[in-house]
């Protein structure tokens, strides 16, 4: 099948040819997409990265034409050569770019053939995951993979863009680095040269970037890969990519607003869609009060509201339980013109399982009628009803839905799940305008510090670096609790998008962090030596966000999976279905790296 390209060498390729190049000689190459047979004339669609172009073989075709188009099989890789001709008027496709014309072939050349697939390349595969990921080559040729692949493209580079013309430099740091705490586990190489010896894969440039900051870079963008072993979700990947930025000498604010600039620039060059100037921001207890989440979906309302004043006025003992104990009740009002139908006790009930798996204890329900709540736990608000009906401000119909917990963070958590998941049945239906919308909101005033109950001890919420508000710095050690970190994420549809923080910049400040996590002087400075070092040298104060591309991408071209955007992802299980890795290596590879593999556990007889 050896063919000489210098002749077969596409002048076009297949999405360009319309009614202005009729007449013209043309050659193509492509891949067979479809191939038609009507009545002695065949068509046959190629189609390249660009489009999809119909080519005919005529009436009367020579001998060895006819021959080789009767071997053409969906996915052959063929040249024609060929005249562009205009298709007569009940012919002409208004839905393709190239509908007006096509191409009357007088050569066809087979470049290669395709196998029997194993699976159907169609616009979106209906393949499952692995089978797709298995041929992945084969699944990126669908015309959705190739436009979100192209969506990606034109992501990173519109950032390119706006963060040169923003004064950014794009600085690479290394992906062989010392394994540091940052919250998820580390991906690790051994080295040859140092028995016993590691390079970790970085989790984030984090340290480096805020080590370019001590060199002076003033600003540093990245499109940088991250490696976390962490467990597969929809929106992670074991190895994912970051807009990776850092900044000198700023406020938050400008961290947030350079960010608003961003994605505006981004939206507008990739979707041509005009974002607002600035986001929506929250505060982070904010957030948890309205939405009983950090990372919420504002394309629709349905904010929580707090029932205790309402809780009072009636005798639920569950609810007065929660109150008495310093903790929360917290309602949700479904309008009734969201429900098609009013919701079952069946759906209600399916709603309680929902929440009971964010630990509520139940999901307590009542519907508002004329001047009156009924049904659920309505019997223990008869007297309070209308007073309860006003300040819910809801209306015959609706819906309220309830938590009780002891626990304020248990009873947002609870119902904040039910929220989203309402929100999925009721307001973002596949086709809906919301559906549609991009919804940003910064989230900020993040607590600095989290309780890990299992290793009683707290630790960083966001990571060990981010500067604790002023207010807080007299109070670190005796309540670390209630300090607020100059902490921000950037949310979109419910998604964390991106999280940055001012950093800290006085190596008395971080050590006094690392010990209130547990990180005594010794281990910080064999595992951080080198940034406190570094902080001593008049390292200016600095800040910095990264935005995760995956997610950014997918949110873009309205996916529920990173993998749809990434050219060859991992399955949920880690694994590359394609190269089947990963996999083991042979001895001497081991012996050269100084490991010994233990004989994994025998799996217990069933
Ligand atoms: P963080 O860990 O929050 O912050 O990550 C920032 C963003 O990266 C994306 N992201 C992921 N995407 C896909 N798969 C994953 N496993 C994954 N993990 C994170 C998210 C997230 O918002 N160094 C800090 C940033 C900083 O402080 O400047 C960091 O890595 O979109
Ligand atoms: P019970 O009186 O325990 O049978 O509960 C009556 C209703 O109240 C059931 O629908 C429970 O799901 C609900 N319920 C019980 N405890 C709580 C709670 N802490 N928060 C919300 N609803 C609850």
């Amino acid at each position: 099948m050896m063919v000489c390209m210098e002749h077969y060498k596409r002048t076009h390729h297949c999405g360009e040819l319309c009614a202005r190049h009729e007449g013209a000689p043309v050659t193509l190459n492509g891949w067979v997409n479809r191939k038609r047979d009507h009545g002695g004339i065949s068509f046959i669609n190629l189609r390249d990265r660009y489009g999809v172009t119909q080519t005919v073989i005529g009436e009367n075709p020579s001998a060895l034409l006819a021959e080789t188009a009767a071997q053409l099989r969906n996915e052959y890789c063929v040249a024609v050569r060929g005249t562009v001709r205009r298709r007569p008027p009940d012919m002409v496709n208004s839905d393709m770019p190239t509908g007006e014309i096509e191409v009357l072939v007088h050569e066809l050349v087979i470049l290669n053939k395709c196998e029997v697939l194993p699976f159907q390349i169609e616009d979106e595969s209906r393949a499952g995951e692995d089978l797709r990921l298995k041929h992945r080559y084969l699944d990126l040729r669908s015309a959705g993979m190739q436009k979100r692949l192209r969506l990606r493209h034109e992501t990173a580079f519109a950032v390119r863009e706006w963060m040169t013309s923003q004064g950014f430099y794009e600085i690479e740091t290394p992906t062989f680095i010392r394994s540091t705490p940052e919250g998820a586990r580390d991906y690790l190489v051994p080295s040859r040269l140092y028995a016993g010896k590691f390079y970790a894969l970085p989790q984030s440039p984090q340290l480096y970037k805020q080590l370019l900051m001590a060199a002076g870079f003033d600003k540093y963008f990245q499109i940088a890969r991250c490696y976390r072993d962490e467990d597969a979700r929809g929106d992670r990947q074991p190895e994912f990519t970051q807009i990776d930025i850092e900044m000198s000498f700023v406020s938050r604010d400008e961290v947030l607003s350079m960010t608003e600039g961003l994605m505006s620039h981004v939206f507008q060059k990739t979707l041509g869609i005009t974002l607002p100037v600035h986001f929506k921001r929250l505060g982070y207890d904010e957030a948890m009060e309205l939405y009983g989440t950090d990372k919420p979906d504002l394309r629709f309302d349905l904010p929580l509201h707090d029932f205790a004043p309402c809780a009072k006025e009636g005798e639920f003992a569950a609810f007065n339980g929660a109150l008495a104990a310093g903790g929360a009740v917290k309602a949700l009002v479904v309008p009734s013109g969201a429900m098609k139908t009013p919701y079952s006790r069946k759906q209600i009930e399916e709603l309680e399982n929902h929440a009971k798996i964010y630990r509520a204890k139940g999901l307590a329900w009542m519907k508002v009628a004329e001047g009156a709540l009924e049904g659920g736990v309505s019997k223990f608000f008869a007297r309070a009803a209308a007073k309860i009906i006003d300040r819910l401000g809801a209306k015959p119909g609706d819906l309220i839905l309830l938590v009780a917990d002891a626990k304020r963070k248990t009873a947002n958590t609870a119902l904040g799940a039910v929220r989203s998941r309402l929100g999925k049945e009721l307001f973002l239906s596949e086709d809906s305008e919301a559906a549609k919308r991009f919804e940003f909101v910064w989230i900020v005033d993040f607590p600095l510090f989290e309780y890990n109950e299992d290793e009683e001890r707290w630790e960083a919420a966001h990571h060990l670096f981010s500067y604790p508000q002023e207010q807080y710095h007299d109070t670190l050690e005796s309540c670390p609790g209630g300090v607020k970190g100059d902490l921000y994420d950037l949310v979109l549809n419910g998604y964390e998008l991106a999280s940055g923080s001012i950093r800290i910049h006085d190596p008395v400040l971080q050590k006094r962090i690392f010990s209130i996590t547990g990180i005594g002087e010794e281990e910080a400075q064999a595992k951080f030596g080198f940034l406190l070092e570094a902080l001593k040298y008049g390292a200016p104060p600095h800040g910095g966000i990264a935005p995760g591309l995956d997610r950014l991408v997918m949110l873009m071209a309205g996916e529920t999976s990173i993998k749809e955007v990434i050219a060859f992802p991992k399955n949920s299980f880690a694994v590359s279905p394609m190269d089947d890795c990963p996999a083991a290596v042979d001895g001497r590879q081991l012996e050269e790296l100084h490991l010994v593999i233990k004989e994994p556990k025998e799996e217990a007889n069933p």
